[in-house]
C-alpha cells in the first residue's frame, strides 16, 4: 500500500458520512414511550402501541423516500413476555392486525418485509402473517424493513453459539475458524449490514438488549420524543445528527 492511501482511507471514511446526500444505509430503531404516552393522557397502555403503529408506517415511509436500505424496529423483547397477559395479547393482535393492513403498502412501496428473534415463541396467527408478509414482499428491493420480534441480543448471541457449536459436533466447523465473520454468518441478522445509527426514543440511555453485538460501532441518537409522536421531522433531525458524527472505527 503507498503512503497516500494509508492517508487517504480515513478521509473517505469520514466524507461518506459527512455527505448529506447519503443516508445511512441501515438505522435501528428502539421504539420506546408508547406506555408514557397513553399515561400522559389517562389512556390504557395499548391505546399507545396503536399511536406507535402509525409512527411505524410513516418512519417506514420516510425511509423508503430518502433512500434509506435497512430500517429494524425492536416492536417486542424477549423480556416484554414479562408483561401484564392483557398487555401482551393486545400486543400481539395488534401486530397480527398491522402486518395485515401494511402488506398492500409494502407491496406499492417495493419494500421487503423482514423479521428476526424467536419467532416460534409467537402466536400462531401472529407466524402466519409474518410468513404470508414475508414470503409476498420477498422479491421487493427498495427497502428491507426488519422487524424484531421476540428478540433480544443475548438470545440470539446464544443461538449463534448453538448453532456453531452443532456444527463443530458434526465435523462441519472447525472451532480454530470461528472468527467475526463466521459469527455474525450464524446471527439472525446474517443478511444485512450493522446498523449505521441507532434511534432511541423516551429518553433511556441504554440498549435493553438490542443487537448487542451488530451495535458496535453504530453511531447512538437518543430523544426525548415519545415513539407515538416521532415523525418524518424527528427521523430527519435524527439523520441530520448523524451526518455531523465522525466514525473512525478505532482508527485515526
Ligand atoms: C415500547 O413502549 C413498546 C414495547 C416495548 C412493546 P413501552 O410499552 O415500553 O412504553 P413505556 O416505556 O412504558 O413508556
Ligand atoms: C425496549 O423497550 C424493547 C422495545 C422497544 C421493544 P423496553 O421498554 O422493554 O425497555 P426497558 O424495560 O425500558 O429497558
Ligand atoms: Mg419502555
Amino acid at each position: 500500500m503507498s503512503k497516500d492511501t494509508v492517508v487517504l482511507a480515513p478521509c473517505v471514511s469520514f466524507v461518506l458520512n459527512s455527505d448529506v446526500s447519503k443516508p445511512p444505509r441501515h438505522i435501528a430503531i428502539i421504539m420506546d414511550g408508547n406506555g408514557r404516552w397513553a399515561r400522559e393522557r389517562g389512556l390504557p397502555r395499548i391505546k399507545g402501541h396503536e399511536q406507535g403503529a402509525h409512527s411505524v408506517r410513516a418512519v417506514t415511509e420516510a425511509c423508503a423516500e430518502l433512500g434509506v436500505k435497512f430500517l429494524t424496529v425492536y416492536a417486542f423483547s424477549t423480556e416484554n413476555w414479562k408483561r401484564p397477559r392483557e398487555e401482551i395479547g393486545a400486543l400481539m393482535a395488534l401486530l397480527e392486525q398491522f402486518i395485515a393492513q401494511e402488506l398492500p403498502g409494502l407491496m406499492e412501496n417495493n419494500i421487503r418485509l423482514q423479521a428476526i428473534g424467536r419467532l416460534a415463541d409467537l402466536p400462531n396467527n401472529c407466524q402466519r402473517a409474518l410468513t404470508n408478509a414475508i414470503e409476498t414482499t420477498a422479491g421487493n428491493t427498495a427497502l428491507t424493513l426488519i422487524l424484531a420480534l421476540s428478540y433480544s441480543g443475548r438470545s440470539e448471541i446464544i443461538d449463534a453459539v448453538r448453532t456453531l457449536c452443532c456444527e463443530a459436533v458434526a465435523g462441519r466447523l472447525d472451532p480454530e475458524k470461528v472468527d467475526a465473520a463466521r459469527f455474525s454468518a450464524a446471527l439472525y441478522t446474517r443478511d444485512f449490514p450493522d446498523p449505521d445509527l441507532l434511534i432511541r426514543t423516551s429518553g433511556e440511555m441504554r440498549l435493553s438488549n438490542f443487537l448487542l453485538w451488530q451495535l458496535s460501532y453504530t453511531e447512538i441518537y437518543v430523544t426525548e420524543k415519545l415513539w407515538p409522536d416521532f415523525g418524518k421531522d424527528d427521523l430527519r433531525d435524527a439523520i441530520a445528527a448523524y451526518h455531523k458524527r465522525e466514525r473512525r472505527f478505532g482508527g485515526v
